[in-house]
């Protein structure tokens, strides 16, 4: 008794290899045509852009985005961007996810003031607002569309929370609540 179950234990664990095997050559079929390029870059090589022209975000105007790599089958983009001192963004959604690594400044959101090292991830369910009192930049990969809805209304009505720690972002949050109070996003 004891040897037949051995067999059948080993003959379970070698169709379980079959699938296991199947389930990889599925899987090379379903990533052809992706971009499987090696990549090693120097940062000061890829020059920043202002979103406002390059239209990959469509967020407030004055974000600056530094693309590192896209994969247009995977639709994916591994970017930094670069929000400036006192900047809001207001809630919003998106199609695709994004993972968010602070990599200088601060990000406040969720009643945290993020700081390097920190994450966020989002998707679809609305999230934010966020507000950069003195000024962030961030790593982030999105996976999809990564054009962001959000509502103007829901900007100009933003009463900002935290204070900023720097001259800079003293300067750059009142600058961002009179262009608020103006109208402007
Ligand atoms: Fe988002």
């Amino acid at each position: 008794m004891a040897t037949k179950k051995v067999v059948r234990k080993a003959a379970t664990k070698s169709v379980g290899l079959k699938k296991s095997v199947k389930s990889v050559s599925k899987k090379k079929v379903a990533t052809k045509g992706y971009d499987h390029t090696f990549r090693a870059i120097y940062d000061r090589d890829i020059p920043w852009e202002s979103d406002d022209v390059r239209g990959i975000l469509t967020l407030p105007k004055g974000v600056k985005v530094k693309v590192l790599n896209y994969d247009p089958v995977m639709n994916r983009i591994d970017m930094k961007q670069r929000f400036p001192a006192g900047y809001v963004e207001p809630k919003h959604t998106h199609k695709s996810w994004h993972s968010i690594l602070v990599t200088k400044g601060r990000m406040c959101v969720a009643g945290k003031d993020l700081r390097p090292g920190d994450y966020v991830f989002g998707w679809d369910i609305p999230h934010g607002p966020y507000e950069y009192p003195d000024g962030c930049e961030v790593f982030i990969v999105y996976m999809g569309d990564a054009k962001h809805v959000w509502e103007k209304e829901d900007l100009l009505k933003h009463s900002n929370i935290w204070k900023p720690k720097t001259a800079v972002g003293k300067k750059g949050v009142k600058k961002h609540i009179q262009s608020r109070k103006a109208g402007l996003t």
